[in-house]
């Protein structure tokens, strides 16, 4: 393999910086040639490539977004689309190509690969959501953005009596609610993995407020419900002070944390050295502290699950 190219898609994660610069890195390393596509699918459909250097991705380690920017292209779901895209590829000399994204952006990755073009996925979003990795690149970032702002609310919730609801992001997936609310002591947890019933979430408030309790943080999953709905319902049923933040994009940017980068290092790394095996249509991921590769179909035909065992602990721990 001689050239190759690396590409961002979907939504943007800190620690996707890393990660090309991983893949820059080792393809060079292994005497590759490698161009960068800017905006995910739509710079493939478009011929719009960057060649990289060792230069190109200096002092961008710490850096939130993604140098080559990142786009959701519906064009390219369509054959007309993919059909473009090859041909680029195909004009350009390109020989493997490597999707740092989410699971729709592996699945275009897949449509690739289908097309002759050996592709590898490395999972790069803050929502963890994706099967064949326990964490996916961004998402410790967004956890700790998160915890800041959480402890900050807490200062303000207990100074004032109040009652927050605080909703995350994560699209379908619990998993930032469930970390962030464990780590800030949330003291109930909705997520849309488990069912939750709002009479025991206002039960627990009112346990609270009889042994004295004044101030209460309720995390919410944006695929759970709507914080604000949530908050207004339960200042309508308890009458108790109630406030809503909802986080939203500044879950997505920011320098991405220690764990981040090493995790991007790692997976942009391997994801080179199996388009030079000669492998393709796989992710790179992590299980339990070790790198492996995962077919994209069992990843497609696997459910996530977050951590339930986690939400027990969390629902014990806020007794
Ligand atoms: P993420 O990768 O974060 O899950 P999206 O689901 O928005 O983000 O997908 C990113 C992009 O991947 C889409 O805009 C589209 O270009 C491409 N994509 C998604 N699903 C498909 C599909 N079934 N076939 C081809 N390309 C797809
Ligand atoms: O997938 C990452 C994510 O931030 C989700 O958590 C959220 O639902 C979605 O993207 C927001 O997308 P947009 O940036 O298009 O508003």
């Amino acid at each position: 393999m001689r050239k190759i190219a690396v590409l961002t898609s979907g939504g943007d994660a800190p620690g996707m910086n890393a990660a090309i610069r991983a893949v820059v890195r080792t393809a060079i390393y292994h005497g590759m040639e490698v161009v960068g596509v800017r905006r995910g699918y739509s710079g493939l459909i478009n011929g719009d490539m960057v060649p990289m250097t060792l230069g190109s991705v200096a002092d961008i380690i710490q850096r939130g977004g993604t140098i080559l920017y990142t786009a959701r292209c519906e064009q390219f779901k369509t054959e007309e689309g993919q059909r473009r895209a090859a041909e680029v590829l195909r004009a350009h000399g390109i020989e493997g190509v490597v999707v740092i994204g989410g699971d729709g952006s592996f699945r275009g990755a897949r449509v690739l690969s289908s097309m002759g073009f050996p592709t590898i996925g490395v999972p790069g979003t803050i929502d963890n959501d994706i099967p064949g990795t326990d964490q996916t690149i961004g998402f410790d970032t967004a956890v700790n953005t998160a915890i800041d702002a959480i402890d900050k609310i807490r200062d303000t919730a207990t100074s004032h009596d109040r009652t927050y609801v605080v909703e995350v992001m994560g699209r379908h997936a619990g998993d930032i609610a469930l970390y962030v609310g464990l780590a800030g002591g949330a003291e109930s947890i909705l997520i849309p993995e488990q069912p939750y019933d709002m009479d025991e979430v206002i039960r627990k408030l009112e346990r609270g407020v009889a042994r004295g309790k004044k101030h209460s943080i309720i995390l919410v999953a944006e695929g759970a419900g709507s914080g604000m709905e949530i908050g207004r319902y339960l200042a309508e049923h308890t009458g108790l002070e109630v406030r809503v933040t909802v986080l939203g994009h500044i879950q997505r940017g920011g320098a991405p944390t220690a764990r981040d980068r090493i995790l991007a290092s790692q997976l942009g790394h391997q994801a080179v050295n199996l388009l030079k095996a000669g492998d393709s249509a796989k992710m790179v991921g992590v299980r339990a502290g070790a790198v492996h590769a995962v077919d994209f179909d069992t990843v497609f035909s696997t459910e996530h699950r977050p951590d339930l065992g986690l939400y027990q602990l969390a629902g014990i721990l806020a007794i």
